[in-house]
């Protein structure tokens, strides 16, 4: 499977073809929390660090902290040191004197006959409040403890994420879809000895139950050395409990039953170092298990709130809205901690954004007065998909709208700013990572112009770059692909991969270090390990993991520039491309796409697809075979599983696909390749 990847030469052609500027309003730039343009002045590398200074005082310190930046123990920065603080103060407390009957969150439940939940920030401070002193007296916890958390998209996930943050507990929240087995694996890794759960949840309309996942992932972790003696079970209708699963003796607690002996106790909120660890993210790595990536509290809290405010442009009348599932890092920086930081609302909706049809988002939208709006392209392209029109219907005005998590294809952003922002929203395309803590490259919403499939330059303060193999950086308009790295480092970094810090300095500066022991930070810039171009106006286009590159004939071809240009072809709606091994030339691309409704698969199609990609692209990117599936292999977070597809290309063993949202197509998918070869 490596074949389409081997090598190390980074440098390649690109064709892709440059893309059109949008402006931003003077309507939108008049009000946005960051208008200066001359504020990248403030942010020049010879500035740095002092120039976080600014980010450190958004934020209430219990003491003020000494120094930026200290980088005694190189590349493990640390940020505003001497300084103590608590998230879950600055998420919550700092807000009550001005705005306590403010809505914090806005829970939405999946069934549409369930009402809205408001939670004010002073409903949020009772509840993190009640919840920090039954983690504190009934579960034992203190101070430097792990706590795994394995919730749904409910509002019981961030109260739990604060009340951790109150004790100074670190949070690891697994994604509530995944396996048991993975579950297990994030116990096992952190130590937790108390698990966080709900009873059951709703997706697609059907109450799903949740706790028996807990129990197995209880048992697993035990046999790998994990005992977790508490596990403590929110209810999703309080009062009743909704699980097949047994509750076991001494071990399970109902929480709503336990905290009514907590009523009105108030729990003061731990002054931690700047540099304690808020919480673990784990997320996978090239190889062996997923890495726990260690986030901070000082330096992550004041980066997140900052790009809350000029990125997102969150101010406090906005109604902000952010799909994402809080089980991943976007969730955790730009669902929880930072809008709450800036004092925001935010919207949690529980189910999926097609129940019960593909109106749902929009009068959510319509329903809340949402205004900023965050999602990620494969989401757009299945509401695309499935209601091109819809958004039509409805009633709403996004100012702002953000997508994350991958590349997004021209086409489908120029849908998105059409149909979706109604013309008129700006769009930042957000490009960053689990283990960034926040943006790497956005453009400044009020200020620069957007490009379609372009993430735009480093945010103020980050200076990325295109590496060669030899550390040469490629200058803008090269036209030549590389690795994207970030020459300085920032706040909202990880600081160690956690429990194993030779991991952390060798996946992340390895390649690129100058020498183990220097303590000089232009010495260590950080390998993102994604490959991208930077155009002459000096906007990155990411081209995907450097894992996901195709090599053919020593020509690199991003995997997305071949699904953009299928893209193009107006019938179809997704498009996924694999390496396929070729004895000659190393590696081809092959193709797997689905179609809009409606649309009947005909060779006519592929042959337009076909079509179109050597147009695009040229006929070095002619693709073995166009396959027309009637739906992707995806994650339960809805990522489209290449790995499986290339797999099935390679006739490869395509692994446990139990734990994809939609495993029956796999066998569909490789019946239809295995019988046409
Ligand atoms: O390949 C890049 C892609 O997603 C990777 C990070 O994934 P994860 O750690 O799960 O974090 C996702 C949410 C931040 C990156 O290495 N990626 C992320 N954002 C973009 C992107 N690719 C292109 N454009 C983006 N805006």
């Amino acid at each position: 499977m490596n074949n389409g990847t081997g090598g190390t030469d980074q440098q390649s052609e690109t064709r892709w073809k440059e893309e059109e500027y949008f402006y931003p309003s003077k309507e939108f730039t008049a009000q946005a929390n960051l208008n200066d343009k001359t504020v990248f002045e403030r942010f020049t590398l010879d500035k740095f660090p002092d120039y976080y200074a600014g980010f450190a005082d958004m934020l209430t310190w219990f003491k003020p902290w000494d120094k930026v930046f200290d980088a005694s123990d190189a590349p493990c920065w640390k940020w505003f040191t001497g300084g103590t603080l608590n998230a879950s103060f600055n998420c919550i407390d700092r807000h009550l004197a001005k705005d306590a009957n403010k809505t914090a969150i806005h829970f939405v439940p999946e069934l549409e006959e369930e009402k809205t939940e408001h939670i004010t920030y002073q409903e949020l401070y009772v509840r993190v409040n009640e919840f920090a002193a039954l983690l504190r007296d009934t579960a034992k916890l203190k101070r430097g403890d792990r706590v795994t958390i394995h919730l749904p998209m409910v509002a019981e996930a961030p109260i739990a994420m604060l009340a951790c943050a109150r004790l100074g507990l670190v949070h690891t929240v697994v994604f509530g879809g995944f396996s048991a087995n993975a579950c297990a694996d994030r116990i096992v890794d952190s130590g937790s000895r108390v698990l966080i759960t709900m009873d059951a949840y709703y997706r697609s309309g059907k109450l799903i139950d949740h706790k028996g996942v807990d129990d197995e992932a209880c048992a697993l972790a035990a046999e790998n050395g994990q005992k977790v003696d508490t596990v403590l079970v929110w209810q999703r209708y309080p009062g009743k409990y909704s699980s097949a699963a047994p509750l076991v003796p001494d071990r399970d607690i109902i929480v709503g039953d336990e905290l009514k002996k907590y009523y009105g106790v108030r729990v003061p909120a731990e002054e931690m170092r700047s540099e304690d660890p808020l919480f673990l993210m784990y997320t996978s790595g090239t190889t062996g298990k997923p890495k726990g990536c260690q986030h901070g509290t000082g330096g992550y809290m004041a980066y997140v709130t900052a790009m809350s405010k000029y990125i997102l442009d969150i101010h406090p009348e906005d109604v902000y809205w952010c799909t994402a599932d809080i089980g991943w890092i976007t969730g955790h920086s730009f669902i929880v901690y930072g809008p709450l930081s800036l004092g925001g609302s935010s919207v949690i909706y529980e189910g999926v954004p097609t129940y019960p049809d593909a109106g749902r988002n929009w009068r959510i939208a319509q329903d809340l007065n949402v205004n900023i709006f965050h999602t990620a392209p494969t989401a757009i392209r299945s509401l695309r998909k499935v209601g091109p029109d819809e958004p039509k219907k409805y009633n709403f005005k996004f100012k702002l709208m953000v997508t994350v998590g991958e590349p997004i294809e021209p086409e489908v952003w120029r849908w998105y700013e059409k149909e979706i922002g109604k013309s008129q929203a700006v769009i930042v395309d957000t490009y960053w990572q689990t283990e960034t803590g926040g943006f790497l490259c956005a453009t400044v919403p009020g200020i620069a112009p957007m490009k379609p499939g372009s993430a735009g330059p480093g945010v103020p303060g980050i200076h990325p770059a295109i590496f060669d193999d030899e550390a040469n950086i490629l200058p803008p308009g090269s036209n030549k692909a590389g690795n994207i790295c970030i020459r300085n480092p920032w706040p909202g970094c990880m600081q160690t991969v956690w429990g194993d810090r030779d991991r952390f300095v060798s996946s992340y500066f390895g390649r690129y270090s100058v020498s183990s022991d220097s303590k000089d930070w232009r010495d260590w810039p950080y390998i993102t390990g994604d490959g991208g171009i930077q155009t002459q106006d000096g906007y990155f286009r990411v081209l995907g993991r450097t894992d996901d590159v195709i090599n053919v004939s020593g020509h690199r071809l991003g995997s997305k520039e071949i699904e953009a240009a299928a893209m193009t072809v107006p019938e179809i709606a997704e498009a996924a491309v694999v390496p396929i091994a070729h004895e000659i030339k190393g590696a081809e691309p092959e193709l797997y796409v689905s179609l809009k409704p409606g649309v009947a698969a005909s060779p006519e199609i592929v042959k337009k697809v076909a079509d179109a990609i050597t147009f695009q692209i040229g006929k070095i990117a002619k693709c073995r075979n166009v396959w027309i599936v009637p739906d992707m292999p995806k994650t339960r977070s809805g990522k489209i599983m290449r790995r499986v597809l290339g797999a099935i290309s390679n006739k490869g063993d395509v692994g446990n696909v139990m734990t994809l949202a939609n495993p029956e197509i796999v066998e569909e998918i490789q019946k239809m390749v295995n019988n046409q070869k």
